[in-house]
């Protein structure tokens, strides 16, 4: 069992780089397999959801060539298989981005049911079948945890597809399925991530001719072949958003390299009114706080809006705020699974449905703690920092999804955590599903 053991009460202070964008990298890792060609990606994430992506088109047939620890070569040209193995999608939630990149490039594909973070609530993929439908492709969903899409042509056929609810992963899917499809598809009421603009970045940089990617409306005329060349993935907006909610928790004064600022607006406006100071310089943002938090609300809503992601960091950071904040979430039909968990380091949070109310205290005590995702875990670890005493939590492979080097980029910015290895307990053991 390995766990991070944090002394709490230590401002921050320092510099910290943000590495690439983990939902960018795990859908444009998956749009490899759309191009008959060598793909160079720059600024790769080293976080252990990439390297399953990787280790998944490994399976595929993919050659995979590590330049340094950041830039990768992936040729698909040779792709022996459509079919995945069923231990490793069920381990990943951008799993099911192998099933619009390979039916986009062979008509076909098998993939195992994906798995993902476990919000406590249902993880639909009905929107993504709908534009595979539109598109031609006949899909079975209850065959031995796989999922089928095949095309009776071999090739998919462009389509108007309308979106029921603003997926993030539907829009993503489709794109790569119409990247390689007859004619033009459209997209409406698509998602607006900035990882949907970098997909679509990838793409056209490798000859696709996607537009709009970015508004609602994303249209894709579909061409005959992409062909290889270089990408550097952008960086993480919600792992730049967590050292930045670290600061407003612990107080301190850290400057936030590697940033996109304009990915950034929606999380500093919140902690603006939380009257944290946030200073943009080109590509880094200065965080600092140096007086209490003030109280504020709080709803989520996808891009532009405040992105989930962040609900369970900044939920923290409003638990020792001034008064009392309204949290909603309204992109997941819940979302609050680590809030018992801030509740045994002191945090008076009442959950009602959607909604959270946070009445903020004068400080954290820290626990024993376990993560149950992936945000959950990056949330007892900003509790853990802004706590009196010392915190263990434990599950901390949810967190290594997604955060690179988490304990040192805290470490250099002055934090007392380490990471500490205990042999399993039997019977307690078990990766499960992350
Ligand atoms: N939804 C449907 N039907 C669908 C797809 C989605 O009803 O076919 C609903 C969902 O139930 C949810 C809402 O639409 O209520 C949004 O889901 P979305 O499809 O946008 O989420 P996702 O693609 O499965 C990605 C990120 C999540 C992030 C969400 C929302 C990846 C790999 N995952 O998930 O990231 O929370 O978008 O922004 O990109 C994380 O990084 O911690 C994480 C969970």
């Amino acid at each position: 069992m390995t766990k991070y053991v944090i002394s709490g009460g230590r401002p921050l202070f320092g510099e910290v780089e943000i590495s690439g964008a983990k939902n960018a990298a795990v859908a444009i890792i998956p749009a490899a397999l759309l191009v008959d060609g060598v793909c160079r990606l720059e600024n790769i994430p080293q976080i252990s959801d990439v390297t399953i992506c990787l280790k998944l088109l490994e399976q595929l047939g993919a050659q995979i060539r590590s330049i340094n620890p950041h830039t990768v070569e992936i040729d698909c040209r040779h792709i022996r298989s459509t079919r995945t193995s069923y231990d490793l999608p069920c381990r990943i939630r951008a799993s099911y981005y192998l099933i619009g990149a390979l039916l986009g490039r062979f008509g076909t594909a098998e993939v195992a049911m994906p798995g993902g973070c476990n919000f406590g609530g249902p993880r639909p993929i009905d929107q993504h079948i709908k534009g595979f439908t539109a598109m031609g492709a006949q899909v079975f969903t209850a065959e031995g945890g796989f999922i089928h899409a095949s095309t009776e042509s071999g090739r998919l056929k462009g389509a108007s597809i309308y979106l029921d609810v603003v997926s993030v992963g539907a829009t993503i899917n489709i794109m790569m399925a119409a990247a390689l499809a007859e004619g033009n598809t459209v997209i409406d009421n698509a998602a607006k991530e900035p990882h949907i603009v970098d997909l679509a970045n990838f793409l056209n940089s490798m000859g696709a001719n996607i537009r709009g990617a970015g508004t609602d409306t994303i249209k894709i005329q579909g061409v005959d072949r992409l062909s290889g060349g270089t990408y550097a993935i952008i960086p993480d907006q919600i792992e730049a958003g967590t050292y930045m909610a670290a600061v407003a928790a612990t107080g301190g004064q850290v400057l936030i390299k590697n940033i996109i600022p304009k990915h950034m607006d929606c999380i500093t406006a919140k902690l603006l009114e939380c009257g944290v100071e946030v200073e943009q310089q080109d590509d880094t943002l200065l965080v600092r706080r140096s007086s209490p938090l003030k109280r504020t609300n709080v709803k989520t809503l996808p891009y532009p809006g405040f992105p989930t992601d962040m609900q369970p960091q900044m939920t923290t950071v409003l638990t020792l705020a001034q008064g009392t904040s309204l949290v909603t979430e309204s992109v997941w039909s819940s979302r609050y699974r680590y809030v018992d968990e801030l509740k045994r380091m002191g945090a008076k949070i009442q959950v009602d449905d959607k909604t959270a109310i946070v009445e903020g205290v004068d400080h954290l005590t820290g626990a024993p703690l376990q993560a149950s995702d992936l945000r959950a875990g990056a949330a007892l670890v900003i509790a853990a920092l802004a706590a009196h005493g010392v915190s263990e939590i434990t599950q901390i492979y949810y967190v290594e999804r997604g955060y690179e080097n988490i304990v040192g980029k805290l470490r250099a910015l002055g934090a007392d955590i380490r990471l500490v290895e205990e042999p399993d307990q039997p019977g307690l053991t078990g990766m499960g599903v992350s």
